[in-house]
């Protein structure tokens, strides 16, 4: 199917395939994108840029140092993966997509979680009507953060010290966001915490989601240890719809829950600058994966999922709602599946079955 409407809408998307199965997925995802653009009547206005760590290893740096002022003008980061064994990950991460998330204030990091019809769940007994849920993590301060240091390194009397951070501001954003979109869906919303063990951050925490809750009288609100959290999700996925919580909880949380839905293989995520200042950021759940890179079998849903994210935030709800519509259909139809969801499909199989949804359509 071709778009036959007058004008063609395009989006200007800076793309950073990355490292490992980050270069696999990237292009799979790109193939869908363009052709839903196609459908929908959109273009994609690609830059690409080969950061990650080949580019630590030949430059010292993970991405150049205007690399934050070259991807300030477009409207959306579309990104695979980053990380390489004989890189230490801190500088990975630390190198590349720390700085994009805090530069662009990507203080949200949503993470929906389905267990799609035809997969199945290593729980047993668990439904897709069972397992629908979004974490939706805190993305700029919290455990992750820089504050700290090193003194003695070497000797016994070595030692570490790392500061949490939470700003009332950064707290609660990130809880707001969360009501809004609780009261968007189901209406219930969860707060992970831990303010039994950790006595200043997370007693703190759970103030502002009280005070936060309070402004939406109508929502089903309740705070959970993140410990007894992590069991429950496993013992009783249905019970849960979203979730907010602090960056390392949001972060353990969010591939836990993915596991529960299949695979890490299929879990998207998307930065996000709610006020579009600054442009946002969409990449899949996963890391490079380096035991099954350059093989051609990564599972690309988690990509494809994100690109479908990219796609509602760039105001293309049509296009994004008919990508995960085809997704939903190739797998409720027994179609291709790669190795982490039982099946023996390439990228490439899932990619073109994916992609001919949209032009045999
Ligand atoms: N956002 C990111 O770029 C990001 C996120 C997590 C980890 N990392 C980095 O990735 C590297 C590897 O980390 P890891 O092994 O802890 O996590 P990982 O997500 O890369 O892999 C974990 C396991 O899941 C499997 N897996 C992941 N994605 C898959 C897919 N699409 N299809 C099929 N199987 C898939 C892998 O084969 C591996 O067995 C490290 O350097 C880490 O720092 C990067």
């Amino acid at each position: 199917m071709g778009y036959d409407g007058e004008s063609v809408r395009r989006h200007r998307i800076a793309v950073i395939p990355g490292d490992g199965i980050g270069r696999e997925v990237t292009p799979a995802a790109l193939e869908v994108l363009e052709a839903v653009g196609r459908a929908h009547g959109f273009e994609l206005e690609l830059t690409e840029y080969p950061w990650g760590c080949d580019h630590f290893v030949d430059t010292g740096r993970m991405m150049p140092v205007d690399g934050i002022e070259l991807l300030r003008g477009t409207d959306a980061i579309f990104l695979g993966a980053v990380g390489r064994p004989d890189v230490p990950d801190h500088i990975s991460l630390w190198g590349l997509l720390i700085p994009i998330r805090r530069s662009f204030r990507q203080y949200v990091n949503l993470r929906p979680i389905r267990l799609w019809p035809g997969i199945a769940s290593p729980l047993r007994d668990v439904t897709p009507e069972q397992v629908d849920m979004v974490i939706v993590r805190e993305n700029n301060e919290g455990e992750y953060s820089e504050i700290g240091g090193r003194l003695h390194q070497g000797t016994e009397d070595e030692l570490a010290v790392q500061e949490a951070l939470f700003t009332r501001k950064g707290t609660d954003r990130i809880i707001s966001y969360a009501c809004e979109l609780a009261t968007a869906r189901s209406g219930r919303i969860c707060s992970a915490t831990k303010s039994n063990g950790i006595i200043h951050t997370m007693p703190f925490w759970d103030e502002r989601f009280a005070e936060v809750t309070s402004r939406h009288p109508r929502l089903e609100a309740e705070q959970v240890l993140i410990d007894a959290l992590a069991a429950m999700v496993v013992l009783n996925p249905g019970r849960f719809d979203v979730i907010v919580a602090s960056n390392l909880f949001g972060d353990i949380l969010s591939d836990l829950a993915a596991a529960v839905a299949g695979s890490i293989g299929i879990a998207p995520s998307g930065n996000l600058n709610p006020e579009r200042e600054y442009p946002s950021m969409f990449e899949p759940v996963h890391g490079s994966a380096p035991d099954i890179a350059g093989r051609g079998i990564a599972n690309p849903i988690g990509a494809i999922w994100s690109a479908a994210q990219m796609l509602e935030h760039l105001g293309e709800q049509e296009a994004a709602a008919a990508v995960l519509a085809s997704v939903e259909r190739m797998l409720a139809s027994d179609g291709p599946r790669t190795r982490d969801l039982g099946g023996t499909a390439t990228t490439a199989d899932v990619t073109a079955a994916l992609v001919s949804s949209f032009t045999s359509a």
